[in-house]
Parts: structure tokens; sequence; C-alpha cells
């Protein structure tokens, strides 16, 4: 018999719930008392607890977002707040707690662990940028979201023969980006990791109407030194050179808001399932992530203390490919 807490933290992510859901429901498969913490670290440090039973999880795997709410806290990353947050674990008799989020969060969870309490994570972040993960919970209904959004801009652009740039989010990760930009046909993939002049944007457009294209694309990572707003920029300075018209679209947080495809919601469910395993098995503190097709546990520090790099030879395919 053991009491777990289940915390949603950092952005939301399309398969949170799936994965709250889950760690329920396998919690009370091996009787085991399982509370939500609303809002976060926030609500950790508040010990605003809140009991969850098998029906309290239904219907929730279809919605977006996260019915314990989130929260990017600032006090938790001082010692008053973290010592408070594990004061309250500790005075409720919790065993464990199952942070489901991105880096920031997941680098909160280590902290906690380092308090000698037991923590597992759960990979998610529509970023794609977490140690230990080849993908997150809210990456595929994220790009989803985009691919559809740029499919729709495409109609327009060939109606009106004219150039479309559409910025992703992504944080310092080009990740969204070169993979909207891959499955969404793009012309030139602006990230982070590679940078592009926007003389080259322009080149690669221009190169598109030569090819005989009724439209012109660029996708780009919102982390990019040339985002949206400096590509937008240089466009409008040298609008006389470039002979075609560029429409701007910064699709935003709208990506993180969608409906969990059933990827989304599978992955997270067997997230959920192997964090509650984990409980039981270990009390090292880990990751759950998928690597090579496998739900795996990679230990928590060695996930804070990696930076996930994105596979440039995605990013030649993307190249060779804008044709
Ligand atoms: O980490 C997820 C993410 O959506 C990033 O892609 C983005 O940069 C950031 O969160 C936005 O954060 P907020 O919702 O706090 O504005």
């Amino acid at each position: 018999m053991k009491n777990i807490g289940v915390l949603t933290s950092g952005g939301d992510a399309p398969g949170m719930n799936a994965a709250i859901r889950a760690v329920v429901r396998a919690g009370i498969e091996n009787a085991w008392s399982v509370f939500g913490v609303r809002r976060g670290f926030a609500g950790l440090i508040e010990g605003d607890f809140v009991p969850l039973g098998a029906r309290n999880v239904g219907g929730i795997i279809q919605h977006g977002g996260t019915v314990l709410g989130t929260s990017r806290c600032e006090e938790f990353k001082s010692d008053d707040g973290l010592t408070r947050a594990h004061r309250n674990l500790v005075d409720k008799k919790f065993d464990a707690l199952v942070v489901i989020g991105g880096n920031g969060s997941q680098t909160g969870a280590c902290m906690l662990s380092r308090k000698g309490f037991q923590v597992v994570g759960i990979a998610s972040t529509i970023d794609n940028d977490l140690w230990g993960t080849e993908i997150s919970i809210g990456v595929d209904s994220a790009l989803n979201v985009a691919l559809e959004s740029i499919d729709r801009l495409k109609v327009t652009a060939s109606s009106h023969r004219r150039a479309f740039l559409v910025e992703v989010m992504g944080r310092n990760s080009g990740y969204l980006a070169l993979i909207a930009g891959i499955t969404g046909g793009a012309e030139v993939v602006v990230i982070p990791e590679v940078e592009i002049h926007p003389d080259e944007v322009a080149t690669e457009l221009r190169a598109a109407y030569e090819r005989g294209k009724a439209h012109a694309f660029a996708v780009v990572a919102e982390g990019a030194r040339y985002n949206a707003r400096a590509l937008s920029n240089y466009f409008q300075e040298h609008k006389e050179e470039l002979g075609f018209q560029l429409r701007v679209t910064t699709l935003g947080h709208v990506q993180r808001g969608g409906t969990p495809g059933a990827f989304d919601r599978l992955l997270a469910t067997r997230f959920g399932i192997a964090a509650v395993e984990r409980i039981q098995q270990s009390k090292d503190p880990v990751l759950i992530g998928l690597l090579k097709g496998e739900v795996t546990a990679t230990p928590l520090e060695e996930v804070i203390s990696n930076e996930k790099k994105i596979d440039l030879k995605l990013f030649e395919a993307a190249r060779i490919l804008a044709r």
C-alpha cells in the first residue's frame, strides 16, 4: 500500500491527461492511493492535493491541456520553496511523486529527489528537447496542429502566388520547425541549430517561383536568430528587390492547445503505467521516455545534465526535398 502524488508542470502538452489517467488507474490496480497536485510545483508548495479515483479521471483522455492545471513556478527554485514542497509531501505521508513535464519540470523533480524523496518523471513537452527520450508527450499532436495550419495557408498562398513564413514554437530547439517543414513541404526551414542569413531565405523562396511553384513557404523556429519578427523586418526593408509578397503567421500557443491524437494518448498511457511500475521496482529517480521503440527509465541526473541535439541529417533532408 502506497500513497503517490502526480502533477503536471511547465507548458501543457496534449496527452498530459492520458498520462494522469494511466498513473491513477495503474496505481489503483496496485491498491495504492493516488493524489493529484493542482498547478504543478506551485500547488506542491501550497499543499494543494486532491484524491483521485478511477472515476475522477474518466472522460479526460481526449482532452488537451491538463485537468490538474500547471504552472511555471519560480518559487520552487528557491531553497524555501523546495523545502516547503518537500515538507508537504512528507507530512502527507506520500511515498513517491510522478512529475509530468519537460526540461524545467524534470530539473525540479531532480531537486526534490536530491532531498531523498522518490520521484519519477514522465517526458512531456511539445518542444521534444528532453534528453532520455526520442519523443515526448505532445510533440505529435502539436506537429499535426502546425501541419494543418501550413496546409491551409498553402491553399491561400497558391491562390495569390504569395510567399508565406510560418513560425512555430520549440523554445531553443528547432525540432518542431524541422519536422513541420519536412512534412509540410517547406522551401526552407530556419532553426536555431543552423544559422541561415535572411538573404539565403529570400533566395530559396525566389527559387521556388523560378521552378514554377505557385507559392513559396518558409517554416521558422521561434528560437532561431532570424525568427519571424527578424525575417519580417528584413523582408520589409528589402521589399523592392524581392519581387514577391511575404505574409507572416506566428502559430504560437495554438500548437499547444490541440486535441491529443492516438499516438500521444498511447504514448502517455504507456509512460503512466511504466511510472507506476518503476515506483514499485526502485527508488532511484528516473525519467520515463521512449528509446528505440521501448519505454525506458533514464537517471534524472543524466537527463538534466545533457542537451538533446536534433538530427542534422533531417535538416539536409529538408533541403534535398525542397525542389
Ligand atoms: O516549452 C513549451 C513551450 O510551448 C515552448 O515551445 C515555448 O517557447 C514556451 O513553452 C512558451 O511558454 P509560455 O506558455 O509560458 O509562454
